[in-house]
């Protein structure tokens, strides 16, 4: 058959454009599958390792990092890709992204479906973050005293007084009870925080987010607003916190305009309800309701991550003594103030390897993909890819820690002596120590849950013994949803009062 010369012409043209529309694609997708993938690489296999991972990606993350370690790797989930990096130079090369490219904000919503399971302006705008940045962190030592009455006042109540008498403890029961009275007292002050209501809400609010989180998980995007009419508790709680927090709010406010007429000096509490009151951006009782529950759900990770720690008590009695010997000595010279948990060294350190070894998530770090992002290997994660670090498996790598696995409580503080390296410390970030993740969008709560956590460590190493039921083992065991982990709710300790 003949061709006319205008339809062969029109034919190379075409062909030229179609390899000119389409090179950029068939690159870019080439150099997404040289991310070496865990698993299967077809789409069915695939489809099926990511059923597999919604209960639980832990032990095939350890797999890639094993197997590939410096270069990134990727994971199926049900409707995405999980690109996992670890070391400094690619760690470095996520943190160099702008937001708009790598955004933590839209990783931690897909994650968590904050819309859905907290409310839609939470998920909208994040501005209770600079709260948190500058007058939480500001604020720490005019914070201290109240924390540490609370901590005090609440161990006692929920660990017992009597003396010589051993006492079991479901250990997430405990800790939850006792931290959320101290979070609450610095956050939104008395009498709330005592309330048992409130109280009981402040649970009930992660335990109600992770599983609403888990149903969502199982549905695409598009469906989540149906779903979430059947799953999710957000209505509900938020009313139901309205009717603890609603009347204090109401009467703040009022105080607040009484005080901008007035312009007198007064008793204003200074606490995160008044600076979220303060800075305006939301004035419905409904809308800074939700943003308290999302400070109550933020908070949970310092009850959550202390429970290793009290079972590592628990199962290492014999550290009881050296830890006792620095609160008693600190406490001496300075009294129970911040200048001395400051200086608690090896409360610090026994917090430091249980975060290490115990682990809030098997990843953490997340980085949402807005826009193509291409390694200086020339490797590229498309957009609408995660990037996340494999926190668990950096903790326990063996060229990172000596004795990876080995429970070594004084480790970071004998490294803060030897090489007087103050970057040894808890709050301290580093591509070796994920817990509160990495870069311009690492936790900027932890300030405040480690001095919760360190504050209740030495109140129990000078009050409590404490020991493992017979027969316990001496590992916690936790348990897997995604990239999530959490301590096994059934866990015991034993504990007596000694002072
Ligand atoms: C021991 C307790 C805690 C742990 C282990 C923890 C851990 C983390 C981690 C891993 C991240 C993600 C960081 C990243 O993406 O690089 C994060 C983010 C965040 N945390 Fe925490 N957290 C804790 C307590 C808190 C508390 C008490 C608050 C609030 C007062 C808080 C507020 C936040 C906020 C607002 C972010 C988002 C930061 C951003 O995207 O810029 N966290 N946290």
């Amino acid at each position: 058959m003949l061709i006319s010369p205008s339809l062969e012409l029109l034919s190379i043209f075409g062909v030229v454009l179609l390899t000119v529309i389409t090179a950029p694609i068939v690159s870019r997708s080439l150099k997404f599958h040289a991310i070496p993938t865990l698993g299967s690489t077809t789409w069915l296999g695939s489809y099926w390792s990511a059923i597999k991972n919604l209960g639980g990606v832990a032990e095939i993350v350890q797999e890639g990092y094993d197997k590939y370690k410096d270069i990134p790797f990727k994971i199926p989930t049900l409707y995405n890709w999980i690109v996992v990096v670890s070391g400094n130079k690619l760690l470095e090369e996520v943190r160099r992204a702008p937001d708009e490219q790598l955004s933590a904000f839209e990783a931690d919503n897909d994650a968590l479906k904050f819309s859905f399971t907290i409310g839609h302006k939470v998920a909208l705008d994040p501005y209770h973050f600079a709260i948190i940045k500058t007058n939480i962190n500001r604020h720490l030592t005019n914070l201290f005293p109240s924390i540490d009455n609370e901590i005090a006042l609440a161990l006692t109540e929920v660990f017992g007084s009597e003396d010589s008498k051993w006492r079991g403890v479901v250990a997430i029961d405990a800790v939850r009870k006792v931290i959320s009275r101290a979070s609450n007292r610095a956050l939104f002050g008395l009498p709330l925080c005592r309330n048992p209501g409130w109280l009981e809400l402040c649970l009930q609010v992660p335990s109600d987010v992770m599983a609403s989180v888990a149903m969502l998980d199982l549905f695409p995007r598009f469906i989540w607003p149906v779903v979430a009419k059947f799953v999710s508790s957000t209505s509900r709680n938020t009313r139901r916190g309205i009717e603890y927090i609603g009347p204090i709010i109401r009467e703040r406010q009022k105080h607040g305009a009484v005080r901008l007429q007035d312009r007198t000096p007064t008793d204003t509490p200074n606490d995160f309800l008044q600076w979220l009151i303060d800075n305006g951006t939301e004035t419905s009782e409904w809308e800074i309701t939700q943003r308290i529950l999302m400070m109550v759900f933020a908070s949970h990770a310092t009850s959550s991550s202390f429970v290793p720690v009290l079972y590592n008590l628990a199962a290492h009695p014999e550290y009881l003594q050296p830890l006792r010997e620095e609160v008693n000595s600190v406490v001496h010279q300075d009294g129970w103030t911040k200048a001395a948990i400051d200086k608690m060294h090896m409360i610090d350190s026994f917090l430091k390897e249980s975060h290490r070894l115990g682990g809030t998530n098997s990843l953490v770090g997340l980085r949402k993909v807005l826009k193509d992002f291409t390694f200086s290997d020339s490797r590229v994660v498309p957009r609408g890819c995660i990037i996340a670090v494999p926190l668990s498996a950096v903790h326990h790598d063996k060229e990172i820690y000596s004795s990876s696995n080995t429970f070594d409580p004084f480790r970071f503080s004998r490294l803060r002596i030897d090489e007087n390296d103050s970057r040894q410390q808890l709050v301290s970030l580093s591509s070796d120590f994920l817990t509160f993740g990495h870069g311009k969008h690492a936790c900027p709560g932890r300030f405040f849950a480690t001095l919760i956590q360190k504050t209740l460590l030495a109140h129990i190493v000078s009050l409590y013994d404490l020991k493992l039921e017979d027969n316990a083992s001496s590992t916690m065991k936790s348990f897997e949803s995604g990239i999530f982990m959490a301590p096994d709710p059934t866990t015991r300790i034993l504990m007596r009062r000694i002072l």
